[in-house]
């Protein structure tokens, strides 16, 4: 096995989708890679194909070109081996909460009285406390959100690929998510790619940033952001975090008058 500090790489994608109505380009030859224990984010316009990257790159949809590599070694199309978290949440609606949040350690084969033991102090600190035998219908969206994001730190693997997770979150319950992940991040060195459209979030947690073009979706920018850490909220409000938010934005803005101009 080729041994790299490149954790995750997706390399070259090119994906164009086949419909009726005609073809959709909708990636074309889009390179990202997150190092071992790096916090990556991508953001771009809706509709550039953030959610199709992301899903090429858990395997589950594969590329018309291009490859992901994962240690080095080439994976495209296979499932399974990193932790996704969809931005549709995706919960079972015939099992509770908490056993919606052991599923994926159950089909690990994990029992269910020890996947539920362990699942269950984390349900507290989510905020869903005292719904753990709730089924998914009687939550709102950010408990869904809240519950399906546990359930991909559960599954375990050492790269978590989030689609928009704290998308529904009111601002308080997103920074404690923040906070949260962070500490996940921090203590199971976990390698993180983030999709968001949240500038500040993408500044907030990411040690790089990827701007993407609207469709078909290409990297147009990517950003180091140096900011020290630990990192605390008031940090929005500094000088060093609003030069790279003025930076990003304005990468983002140019981005959308290239398409548009094209
Ligand atoms: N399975 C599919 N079949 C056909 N078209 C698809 C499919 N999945 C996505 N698309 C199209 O590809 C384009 C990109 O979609 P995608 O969901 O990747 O964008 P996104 O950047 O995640 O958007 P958002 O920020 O709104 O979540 C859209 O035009 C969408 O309609
Ligand atoms: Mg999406």
């Amino acid at each position: 096995m080729a041994m790299t500090s490149m954790l995750l790489q997706a390399q070259g994608i090119t994906k164009t989708f086949v419909e009726k109505a005609g073809e959709l380009p909708t990636l074309r030859n889009v390179s990202v890679h997150a190092r071992q224990g790096e916090f990556v984010s991508i953001i771009g316009p809706s509709g550039c194909g953030k959610s199709t990257l992301l899903s090429i790159v858990a395997g589950l949809v594969t590329p018309d070109e291009g490859r992901v590599l994962l240690h080095g070694n080439v994976v495209t199309g296979q499932a399974g081996l990193v932790g996704y978290m969809p931005q549709k949440d995706l919960l079972v609606p015939w099992r509770t909460v908490l056993d919606n949040v052991i599923l994926s350690q159950e089909i690990a084969g994990v029992s269910r009285r020890a996947a539920r033991a362990k699942a269950m102090p984390l349900i507290e600190g989510f905020g869903l406390g005292g719904f753990a035998s709730a089924y998914p219908h009687t939550l709102s969206g950010g408990m869904r959100q809240r519950a399906a994001f546990l359930r991909t730190v559960l599954f375990e693997k050492e790269v978590l690929l989030l689609d928009e997770p704290f998308g529904a979150l009111d601002a308080l319950t997103r920074s404690t998510m923040h906070e949260w992940l962070l500490g996940v991040w921090n203590k199971l060195s976990k390698t993180v790619v983030l999709v968001t459209h949240d500038v500040d979030e993408a500044i907030l947690l990411s040690d790089r940033v990827y701007v993407m073009t609207p469709l078909p979706g290409q990297v147009k920018a990517e950003f180091a952001i140096t900011l020290p850490r630990p990192r605390l909220y008031d940090l929005v409000l500094t000088q060093d975090f609003l030069k790279h938010k003025a930076a990003l934005l304005s990468a983002l803005r140019d981005s959308v008058a290239l398409a548009g101009a094209s």
